[in-house]
């Protein structure tokens, strides 16, 4: 791709994410009903014909499209000043369907050396087994990116911040590099999300999200997205659009709904997390039981320059995100001790995978998302047994803060 292309809006961020619309709603209904159908009737038999031939009607068949899933696209691609985005059923199938799209013909695919774990795993067993090639590299340095570049690379895949290591990539500098060899650029903004990151104005081409997390915010739901150009996601037969409705991994109205409700808190709810994940992580790195912190925003952080560079608000102002990763002394059964005072005592933090909840969650990488990579594999990646990732909620930081105290006086180091 030549040039990139962004969109930029007049309204902040916050804003669009309460009043981006896809249009009217019918009835002048205030918030989109829910379009809880499989189909959509046509009023005439020449209407239908037509319809089927030259897809003039919008909605025929909820796996080709749905009212439901235009709004929330509409807003997603607002808030990553993107042309465009589709919805999928989960973060997942957007992953999945956009490098089989992007990759197919036995491409290599360059990709992020530590990834969130059903990603990693998509990657090493599954995708190979259908004749793409993966190379995982460390992308916190470009050169090792330039170096892995060969004849069939098709797409370069960026998770920044990585999960769980929050190891950051340069967008800008990666893109820079993929343009000059006609390679794609497609980052999982996951983690940072479109308040602290919009790749597509660093120079990415396609933006993947699991909606499930940040931009929902609530926990109620599995669904994926993905951001990029009109021409890409829905040009014609050879789209990503087809390959959405004819593999079939489409979102359900209901899930965006409950997305198009969770979006609305974003801006206020990115702000928090913002704030106490700060706190945590300072408050972390001044407790004599860790061993480690790991977070962006901390001046600790191997790559806090190219942070404070690369995850900025809409206005300018650092935004490093809700994740807090540490190791403590002690390792794996420290680890353990730790995590089960949170099973144990009533506190403001829950012992479960997934993050960007409005409650503050905490998991254990070695024993529950990466679990599936062999031990030897994931100490290369940097994910320690030690290793303990938080999602920082949107308590108030005292009640985060004492749940914490609490929990490390618990584990007698
Ligand atoms: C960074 C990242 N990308 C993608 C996914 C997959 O998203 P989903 O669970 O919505 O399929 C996850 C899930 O944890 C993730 O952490």
């Amino acid at each position: 791709m030549d040039k990139q292309k962004y969109n930029k809006h007049k309204q902040k961020i916050g804003t669009r994410a309460i009043h981006i619309r896809a249009g009217r709603h019918p009835e002048g209904a205030h918030i989109l009903p829910i379009y809880q159908t499989g189909t959509f009737g046509c009023e005439t038999l020449e209407e239908t014909a037509k319809a089927f031939e030259d897809n003039s009607k919008s909605f025929l068949y909820t796996r080709f499209d749905n009212p439901n899933f235009r709004q929330v696209e509409k807003k997603i691609a607002s808030l990553e000043q993107g042309e465009d985005c589709l919805v999928f059923s989960s973060g997942m199938a957007a992953i999945n369907t956009t490098i089989q799209f992007l990759a197919r013909n036995s491409s290599h695919v360059i990709c992020t050396q530590t990834l969130y774990g059903g990603t990693d795993e998509l990657f090493t067993n599954i995708l190979p087994k259908l004749g793409i090639e993966f190379s995982f590299v460390d992308t916190r340095d470009p050169e090792n990116v330039k170096k892995a570049v060969k004849e069939n690379t098709k797409v370069i895949f960026l998770e920044t911040p990585a999960n769980p290591t929050l190891a950051l990539a340069d967008i800008k500098e990666i893109s820079e590099i993929a343009r000059k060899k006609n390679i794609l650029v497609v980052v999982d903004n996951s983690f940072a999300s479109p308040y602290n990151q919009r790749p597509l104005t660093l120079g990415a081409d396609l933006v993947i999200h699991s909606i499930t997390k940040y931009l929902n915010g609530h926990g109620d739901l599995i669904m994926g997205a993905v951001v990029g150009e009109k021409e890409l996601l829905r040009g014609g037969k050879d789209s990503l659009f087809h390959w959405r409705d004819i593999t079939g991994c489409v979102a359900a109205p209901l899930n965006c709904f409950l997305a198009e409700r969770g979006l609305q808190t974003f801006g206020v709810r990115m702000e928090r997390y913002n704030s106490n994940a700060l706190k945590l992580a300072n408050f972390l790195e001044n407790r004599a039981e860790k061993e480690k912190v790991y977070y962006p925003g901390l001046a600790s952080h191997p790559q806090h320059q190219l942070a404070q560079k690369q995850m900025l608000t809409e206005q300018g102002k650092p935004g490093f995100g809700g994740m807090v990763v540490f190791e403590l002394k002690g390792g794996m059964s420290a680890a353990k001790r730790f995590l089960e005072y949170f099973l144990k005592n009533e506190t403001a933090v829950s012992l479960v995978i997934s993050l960007g909840y409005i409650d503050t969650l905490i998991q254990h990488p070695a024993t529950m998302t990466h679990a599936a990579i062999p031990r030897e594999e994931r100490l290369k990646k940097g994910i320690t047994d030690g290793l303990l990732r938080v999602s920082v909620g949107i308590e108030d930081w005292e009640d985060i803060k004492e749940s914490f105290e609490q929990a490390l006086n618990s584990i007698n180091i």
